[in-house]
Order: structure tokens, then C-alpha cells, then sequence
């Protein structure tokens, strides 16, 4: 009887030993795995919300802005901001900063709230990356400034 529960247990503990190690190795084998497939997730969500911004920025483009630069972007009564050269030239950061508080003395005017105007941070973010979309199609055009005059 005592040799019996003695097996018995052996036998549960070396059960548990066996379920154990198995773990061990699932969790050897699922970490690489799970590390090789992460970035990838990253990139893919990273493009998602950036996609999400630019068609909230394509919004705010046509309510905000269009009107004095084209609903594409080819300029009117303000530059032609498709322009390859413009865009080349300008990073996010500086795009973001002009759009926040204008160019006093023209028609530019402030758009963050910050400096009285009617965006968000985030809102100012999204035609910025709505304007970034163009770079792949843009046209050369280094007179970007000029279509303003004309
Ligand atoms: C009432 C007309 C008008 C509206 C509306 C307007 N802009 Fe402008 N924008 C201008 C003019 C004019 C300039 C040129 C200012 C200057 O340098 O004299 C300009 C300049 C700019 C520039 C700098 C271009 C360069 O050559 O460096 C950017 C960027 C810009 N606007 C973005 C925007 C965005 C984004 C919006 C909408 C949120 C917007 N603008 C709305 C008239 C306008």
C-alpha cells in the first residue's frame, strides 16, 4: 500500500518534471518567434495610424486650406505646396511650425490654437502628413513661391 502511493507519486512528479520542461521549451521556441514578428506588427500599425492621419488631414486640407492652395495642393492665392522642391525642402517640423503660427504680414494665418487659430496639435500633425502623401507625385516645380503672384 505505502509502495503503491510511493509510485504514485514518483509518477505525478515526474508528470509534472515532463510538463515543465515541455513549457520550458515552448517558451524557448515561442520568444524568437514572437520577436520576429513584432516589428513587423510595429510597422504595420505605424502605417495604419499614419493613414488614419492623412485622410483626417485631406479633411481638414479641403476646409482649411485649399482655398488658397488648391485642393491638390498646385497653389493659388498662397504657394503651390505639391511642389517637389517645396516639399523636399521643408521637414514635418518646420511645415508644423509655419502652419501653427502663419506668416504675419501675409495671408498665411496662424493656424494652432495656441496662436488664437482653430487646430489642434494633432489636427496640424494630420495635413502634414496629408501634405507629405503628395512627395511621391509631386511635380518639379522650384517656382512653388511665384504661383502665388501669378
Ligand atoms: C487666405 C489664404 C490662405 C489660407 C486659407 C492658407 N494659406 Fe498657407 N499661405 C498663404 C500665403 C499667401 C502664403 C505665403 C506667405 C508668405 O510667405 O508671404 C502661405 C504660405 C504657406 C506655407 C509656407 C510655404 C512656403 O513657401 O514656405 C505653408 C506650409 C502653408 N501656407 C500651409 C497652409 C496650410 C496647411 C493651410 C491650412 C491649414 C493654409 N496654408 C491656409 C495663404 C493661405
Amino acid at each position: 500500500m505505502a509502495y503503491d502511493v510511493d509510485t504514485e507519486l514518483e509518477r505525478s512528479t515526474n508528470r509534472i518534471m515532463v510538463v515543465g520542461a515541455a513549457l520550458l521549451i515552448g517558451m524557448a521556441l515561442v520568444f524568437p518567434l514572437y520577436r520576429w514578428i513584432e516589428p513587423s506588427d510595429r510597422e504595420a500599425s505605424r502605417e495604419a495610424q499614419l493613414d488614419s492621419l492623412a485622410e483626417a488631414g485631406q479633411d481638414l486640407w479641403g476646409f482649411n486650406c485649399a482655398s488658397c492652395h488648391g485642393l491638390n495642393g498646385e497653389g493659388g492665392l498662397g504657394p503651390a505646396l505639391n511642389s517637389e522642391q517645396f516639399l523636399q525642402a521643408a521637414t514635418d517640423e518646420q511645415a508644423e511650425l509655419l502652419i501653427s503660427v502663419g506668416v504675419p504680414g501675409s495671408q498665411m494665418g496662424a493656424y494652432s490654437q495656441d496662436f488664437g487659430g482653430p487646430l489642434t496639435g494633432e489636427q496640424i500633425e494630420a495635413i502634414v502628413v496629408y501634405i507629405r502623401s503628395w512627395e511621391e507625385t509631386a511635380p518639379d516645380r522650384p517656382d512653388w513661391r511665384d504661383v502665388a503672384a501669378n
